[in-house]
């Protein structure tokens, strides 16, 4: 397994471009099975989690193509249900759920196992399903799912950490084959979900309310193939702005939406670093000391979860306290213990991280145990004094296109170390 070997201590400077969004680029693509034309999907992030969607959308007999960052499907007859090894590998994967049941009325897919990041059930998912007359059985770990016709209703799906990404992704693709109206409430908003929203409008779907917390979903008989960009990765330019802050760097971000991560945005100015627009970029700076901040991780417009580690990360650096409370996923601080091993001091209680940070880090061997706790230790990585090797580094190919190359461009002293 490769690892990350970093050399702490040089700030960041330059110009960074950011890819496409893993979390919306994942169910655009499984969208694509609601269509028997040519969809070509832009600025498509070369991660191992797309190359696993790929590789499940042609087990289905879906013909893939891919040229630069552009990734034609199309999927003119379906097969089977798909490899279920694939499945069973990539969270992810649960979002064919939805097209299947759209396009033939019949899907089987592994329910997603246990995560680091704690149990990740998918009972809303089954739950709006069901609204729409699909028969669920979940029998030796997996769900078959089938309907004689689907029908328009009411879903709510609000769940106790509030509304579902991938859930309301899932029910969305399944509602714009459906007979008659559909309206969601307490739908997810982040723009991922919205962007799958454009896409679908794009193939001839009939959606209002797009990004608000009701979403009406007119069905029709059938939809045609589209071209759709995806939008930036959200969480992508986060990791770099939390990054260059830790380095007291000077960084600007190229193809970004910043509107789509404000709240980040207000945090870090709370902290002390400098964000501005630059042109067509987003520069961020650091010249003075980080001050501490409080964070709790919401649904969007909210924090987000996938960037409570990397900010953690940076408020290690801020001499004083900073609480970060995660109110999304238990157990989502995985990366507190390796924090520690760099020299962070950090007490969890309950649902908070209390940091006390300003002491300086110091390079040491850990261990990466998710996507984004992964981020944040190379973050943390790359402020400290001395040597840090970051294992297991295959969480971060998930999700973070060619991280290293991006960093090293700008002045980062990192490598990527083959493991057997
Ligand atoms: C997506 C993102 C992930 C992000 C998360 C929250 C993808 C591929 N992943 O994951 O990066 O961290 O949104 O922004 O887009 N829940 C239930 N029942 C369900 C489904 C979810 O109780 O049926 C709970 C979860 O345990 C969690 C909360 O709802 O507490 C939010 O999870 P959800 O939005 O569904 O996360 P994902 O869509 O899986």
């Amino acid at each position: 397994m490769d690892s990350f070997v970093i050399h702490g201590g040089a700030p960041l400077r330059g110009e960074v471009t950011i890819s496409g969004s893993k979390n919306a680029v994942l169910p655009i693509l499984a969208a694509t099975l609601l269509t028997g034309d040519t969809c070509t999907i832009r600025r498509v992030p070369d991660l191992s989690d797309v190359a696993f969607m790929l590789r499940i959308l042609e087990s289905l007999g879906a013909e893939v193509r891919r040229e630069g960052d552009a990734i034609t499907v199309r999927a003119a007859r379906i097969q089977g249900f798909g490899d279920y090894e694939l499945i069973r590998k990539m969270r992810g994967s649960i979002c064919i759920l939805g097209p299947l049941l759209g396009r033939r009325r019949e899907a089987s897919v592994s329910l997603p196992g246990g995560c680091i990041i704690g149990t990740r059930p998918i009972d809303l998912h089954l739950k709006g399903l069901a609204a729409l007359g699909t028969r669920i059985q979940v029998e030796n770990g997996y769900v078959h799912a089938r309907a004689r016709r689907l029908a328009g209703t009411t879903i709510f799906l609000g769940g106790r950490a509030g509304p579902t990404v991938l859930g309301t992704a899932n029910i969305l693709m399944a509602a714009v084959l459906a007979e008659g109206v559909t309206v969601i409430e307490s739908a997810a908003c982040e723009p991922e979900v919205a962007d799958l929203a454009h896409f679908l409008v794009a193939m001839g779907a009939r959606i209002s309310g797009i990004g608000s917390p009701t979403v009406t979903v007119t069905g029709v008989r059938e939809l045609h193939g589209a071209d759709h960009e995806v939008i930036p990765d959200r969480i992508e330019a986060c990791t770099f702005l939390c990054a260059a802050a830790a380095t007291k760097g000077d960084v600007t971000l190229q193809g970004t939406r910043p509107e789509h991560f404000g709240a980040v945005l207000d945090k870090l100015r709370e902290a002390g670093v400098t964000v501005e627009r630059a042109g067509t970029g987003l520069r961020v700076t650091r010249r003075g000391k980080v001050r501490p901040a409080d964070v709790t991780t919401q649904p969007y417009s909210g924090f987000p979860t996938d960037v409570q580690a990397q900010f953690m990360a940076l408020m290690t650096l801020a001499p004083g306290i900073s609480v970060i409370t995660e109110r999304i996923f238990e157990s989502r601080f995985m990366h507190v213990a390796e924090l520690m091993r760099l020299g962070a001091d950090i007490a969890i209680e309950g649902p908070n991280a209390i940091v006390k940070g300003g002491r300086p880090l110091s390079g040491a061997p850990v261990m990466a145990s998710d996507l984004r706790a992964s981020a944040a230790l190379v973050i943390a990585g790359l402020a400290a004094k001395g040597t840090t090797q970051v294992h297991r580094i295959y969480h971060l190919d998930r999700g973070y296109e060619r991280m290293e190359d991006k960093l090293r461009r700008l002045g980062a002293r990192i490598e990527r170390v083959a493991g057997e």
